[in-house]
This record gives structure tokens, C-alpha cells and sequence, in this order.
């Protein structure tokens, strides 16, 4: 077994963590700040530029001790080393896991091959059709330059290239546009918007046999040829990505234009791959090479640098505190940049699809929770719906706030703004508000002492809510790089604690499969609809 298996509630340090955690229930952020004035410095960590803020986290020097050992007991470094060097962790599919190969200098080999030349081989492809699409020597079928990509995927071969793009737009000089869903309106929305002329499909499937990607393919197709009124406009007008090279030839896409990939980078692991071709198209070659280089960076220090600075680690270390010993359902994602705001719906993928799992890598089913619920939105906007929540909900959200110093956009004072409100909402959910204080304000307000006890109540915060500040110099591709991969590490680190196969999605599959049996009772009038359970039945019959 290539991982071997770590029961959680048998390790050393569980019942240390578990007292640990019933002395933190009834411990307040405000008295561990008040205790320790070194709080700050000993618990942020840094990485080039980016400064990270863990001081705000419900947990002592003790605790993090714990958790450390909790990482050398779950058998981390060797797991790391692992991954790193092509050993097959992905079990289940008995594959070696390397999206870092993508972004790395080394010469690397998966069983027994040589794969470094194969990399670059594909990235002096993808470069040269990039550069040929944007300075308009790679033309349209009416000898047009591009000025417009659609990438036509679902999952990791969508969400990851579609939330670089909108993260770097400030850079992209070819209008892109993401189709990915098998509701119609999705791809009817983009076509509505392009000129077939100038826009360049690239069709982006791992397996090539995604149904959603596979009909909005087809409807791209035919929505070109009509328009342009030949069938040879395809070759022009199409490219492809994925491992699956025979299925893309079937669908007509010329050699030239289909960029493979490996079995070894898994779907939501992919934009550092050809999947990022369109990332390249919009935001040009120099913006994707300094996307793996930011990545590049955080590869380094997860793999070498002491538990008590990783970054990863303990990001991982702390979710793991949170979800199994101070019971912890979600965890919400918030970046303070509206250019991110994709950024929550690509970790759901990225997180919940590699740790949203019960069976363990012996096979048992693991007793203990995994991956947490992951989401989250832009601030300030969310300070305006779901924060109310996580400031007095009766549930504990732990919150990473994601912060940029410099802005993006020509108006500084909107950004100064920004962060104010993200600085200020950290400090918000760890301190609260006391009764003392609440009154106290309400009677320099004059408010009554009858007042004062029928309202304040309501305006008590408890505080003591986690969370984490990232702040970042500002959003560019080489930060942006860095920010995925850390994440990217500390869900592989959660899988090894948890005890899961962070890698494979066989969860997913029981869908497809239903779906597919269920299309064709919808479509075909005679076909046996009995053989449903009751509500399927009905439901399709409704459908019909
Ligand atoms: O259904 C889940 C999934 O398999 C993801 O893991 C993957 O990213 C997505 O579908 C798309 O798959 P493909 O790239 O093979 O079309």
C-alpha cells in the first residue's frame, strides 16, 4: 500500500488533542491575546512576500505542539515525499499523482519514465499555439485574427482555468468565456456574444467522454459550421485538451490542435497543465509560466520547510483541530478581491471532491469527520448577506480571509476600503462584543438603563471565531500561483489525517451512471419507465 493507513482516534496524540479541546471550549481568543504578548510572531508565518496571520485561531503553543506530532504520527514526510516523487498514492486508480511535475525544475520519472522532456515538450506546444493565437498568425477560417476564447469543460476542467482568468482579466487581452454546464442557457449566453470568426473553442476533458462537455462540444461544432458555412472551419476554429487522444480524433479535432496531458494530474489538480491553455490564450504565455513559478515557490516550502512554519501544514493542522476535536462543520473561504471571486467555487471542487469521502485507505469506513462543508464569497459583499451567521449564528465557521495590499483597480480609496472591512471583520469575529461594552456604548448614545437591558442582548457578540488573514502584496499570476498550491497541500495533508484517498472521486460516478439510464426513459416515448422506484417514476413521467 503506497500510503499506508492512520487511524485518527488510536494515535498518541488523540486524547491529549480531545482534553485539549475541552479546555479550549472555555478558553476566549481575547485571554490567550491578553497572555501572550510573542502571540503575533510566533503564530504567522511567511513566505516571500506573503504574510500569513494564525494568531487569531483557537489554539496555544500546547495544541500546536500536538498537532505537529499529530502530522509526524499520520507518517507526513515520507506521504510528501511520496507524492513528490511519483510513488502511486492514487490507489484506487493506481496512479501517481504529479501535478507538481508540471510546475517543477527536476528531472522526474513516473514508472521508470522519464517525463521532465514530455512536459516541456507539451509547454513548447502550447506556448507556440498560444503566441501564434494572439499575435494573429494562427487565423480564422475567413483569415480573421482571434479575439475571443471559450473553453468548453466541466469540473476541474473548468473551474480552475475559468477562475484564473477572471483573477488575471486585468491582464487578459482576448475575451474569454467559460461554458460548462449541459443546460443549454450556459453555452446560448456565450454564443449570443461571439462572432464566430474570431472566437477559438478549446474543448477540455480529461476522459473525453464528460457528457456536458461532450454536447456542448457538439452544439459549438454545429453552431460554427452553420454560421461559417463549411465543415472545414473546424480545424480553425477548435482545439482540444485531454489524455483521452483517440476519443478527441473521433471528434474531428486535427492533431495539431489537441494538447495531451497525463493520467498522473487529476482533474481539479489540472489548470497547471494543458487544461490552462486557455489561461495562456487570455492572459498570454508570460502570465501562465509566472503562474507555475508562484506555484512553484509554495512546492518548495511545503516540501522542506519545519512543520512549524508550513504554511500548508498548519493551515491543514488547524482544520483537522477544528472539524475533529471542536466539531467544526464548514469553513468558509472569503478573498477581499472581486477579481477571486471564483476562487470558493474552484476549492469546493478542489477540496470537497478529494476529501468529502467515509471510506478509508484500508478499505474500512473511517470514524471520525472529514473534509469539511467549503464555501464562501467576495467581501464585502458577503459582510452583507451570510456574515451575520458567522458573527452570531449558533454555529462556528472558522473563516480565511484572503487580502491583497495593493490595488488592482485605478480607485485606491475603494481599496483602502476593502481592506479596512477585512481587517476589521477579523478582528470582529475574535474579539466580539461584550455586554460591558455594548452597554457602555449605548449610554454615550444616551440611551436609557431600560433600553440598555432590553437591547443589548442583541448586540453581544461572543467573538472567539477563528480565522486566518492571507495578505498578499496584491493579485498577481505568480501570488495566484502560490495561494492554489498552498491549498492545493493542505487538503493532500487533510487526506493523509484523515485517512482518505484525497485523489480519486469514485462519489461522483453513482450520478453519471443514473443519469445515464435516465435519459433515455425521458427521451424515447416507449421506453419501460417501471423499472424506477416510485418517485424516479414519477418525476419522469411528469418530465415526458
Ligand atoms: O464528475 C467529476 C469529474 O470527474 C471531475 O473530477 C472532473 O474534473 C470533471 O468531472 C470533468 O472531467 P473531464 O475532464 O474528464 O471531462
Amino acid at each position: 500500500m503506497p500510503l499506508r493507513p492512520f487511524h485518527l482516534t488510536s494515535s498518541k496524540v488523540h486524547r491529549p488533542l480531545s482534553l485539549a479541546a475541552e479546555r479550549m471550549q472555555l478558553t476566549h481568543l481575547r485571554d490567550l491575546f491578553a497572555s501572550d504578548d510573542d502571540r503575533v510572531s510566533r503564530l504567522s508565518m511567511e513566505l516571500n512576500d506573503l504574510y500569513v496571520d494564525f494568531s487569531k485561531h483557537r489554539v496555544d503553543g500546547e495544541v500546536m505542539e500536538l498537532l505537529y506530532r499529530l502530522a509526524d504520527e499520520a507518517g507526513l514526510k515520507a506521504a510528501i515525499e511520496a507524492q513528490f516523487t511519483g510513488v502511486h498514492i492514487n490507489a484506487t486508480e493506481d496512479r501517481a499523482v504529479l501535478h507538481t511535475a508540471l510546475r517543477s525544475q527536476e528531472d522526474l520519472h513516473v514508472d521508470g519514465q522519464a517525463i521532465t522532456s514530455d512536459v516541456a515538450e507539451v509547454k513548447k506546444r502550447m506556448q507556440a499555439f498560444t503566441e501564434a493565437v494572439r499575435s494573429g498568425q494562427h487565423k480564422g477560417y475567413t483569415g480573421k485574427t482571434m479575439d475571443t476564447v471559450v473553453n468548453i469543460g466541466i469540473g476541474g476542467s473548468d473551474l480552475g482555468p475559468a477562475m484564473v482568468v477572471e483573477a488575471l482579466s486585468p491582464d487578459a487581452t482576448l475575451e474569454a468565456h467559460f461554458v460548462s454546464n449541459v443546460d443549454g442557457a450556459d453555452l446560448a449566453s456565450v454564443l449570443r456574444r461571439v462572432n464566430p470568426e474570431t472566437t477559438l473553442f478549446i474543448v477540455v476533458s480529461k476522459t473525453f467522454t464528460t457528457q456536458e462537455t461532450l454536447t456542448n462540444a457538439h452544439a459549438a461544432r454545429t453552431w460554427l459550421i452553420e454560421r461559417l458555412g463549411n465543415d472545414a472551419a473546424v480545424n480553425a476554429h477548435f482545439a482540444a485538451v485531454s489524455t483521452n487522444l483517440k476519443a478527441v480524433a473521433d471528434f474531428g479535432i486535427q492533431a495539431n490542435r489537441v494538447f495531451g496531458f497525463w493520467d498522473w494530474v487529476g482533474g481539479r489538480y489540472s489548470l497547471w497543465s494543458s487544461v490552462g491553455l486557455s489561461i495562456a490564450i487570455a492572459c498570454g504565455w508570460s502570465s501562465f509560466e509566472d503562474l507555475l513559478k508562484g506555484a512553484r515557490r509554495a512546492d518548495l516550502h511545503f516540501r522542506t520547510a519545519p512543520w512549524q512554519n508550513n504554511i500548508p501544514v498548519t493551515m491543514a493542522l488547524l482544520g483537522v483541530w477544528y472539524r475533529n476535536y471542536l466539531k467544526f462543520s464548514s469553513h468558509a473561504v472569503i478573498p477581499y478581491s472581486h477579481h477571486l471571486r471564483r476562487f470558493p467555487a474552484y476549492l469546493q471542487q478542489a477540496d470537497m471532491e478529494s476529501n468529502g469521502k467515509y471510506t478509508g485507505r484500508d478499505g474500512k469506513r473511517i470514524g471520525w469527520a472529514s473534509g469539511p462543508v467549503i464555501w464562501g464569497e467576495p467581501g464585502t459583499n458577503g459582510q452583507h448577506a451570510f456574515f451575520q451567521l458567522l458573527h452570531q449564528g449558533t454555529d462556528v465557521i472558522p473563516v480565511d480571509f484572503i487580502a491583497f495590499a495593493a490595488p488592482l483597480s485605478g480607485y485606491k480609496d475603494h481599496h483602502t476600503k476593502l481592506l479596512a472591512n477585512c481587517i476589521a471583520q477579523s478582528e470582529a469575529l475574535m474579539n466580539g462584543k461584550t455586554y460591558d461594552e455594548v452597554a457602555a456604548s449605548m449610554r454615550k448614545l444616551g440611551k436609557t438603563e431600560a433600553e440598555i437591558e432590553h437591547l443589548a442582548p442583541f448586540r453581544v457578540f461572543d467573538g472567539n471565531r477563528p480565522n486566518t488573514v492571507f495578505l498578499f502584496p496584491q493579485l498577481n499570476a505568480s501570488y495566484l500561483g502560490m495561494l492554489i498550491a498552498l491549498y492545493e497541500h493542505k487538503i493532500f495533508v487533510q487526506g493523509i489525517i484523515w485517512n482518505v484517498y484525497s485523489y480519486d472521486q469514485w462519489g461522483v460516478e453513482l450520478g453519471k451512471e443514473l443519469a445515464g439510464r435516465i435519459l433515455p426513459a425521458i427521451e424515447y416515448t416507449d421506453n419501460q419507465v417501471d423499472v424506477f422506484d416510485a418517485s424516479t417514476h414519477e418525476l419522469i413521467r411528469r418530465c415526458k
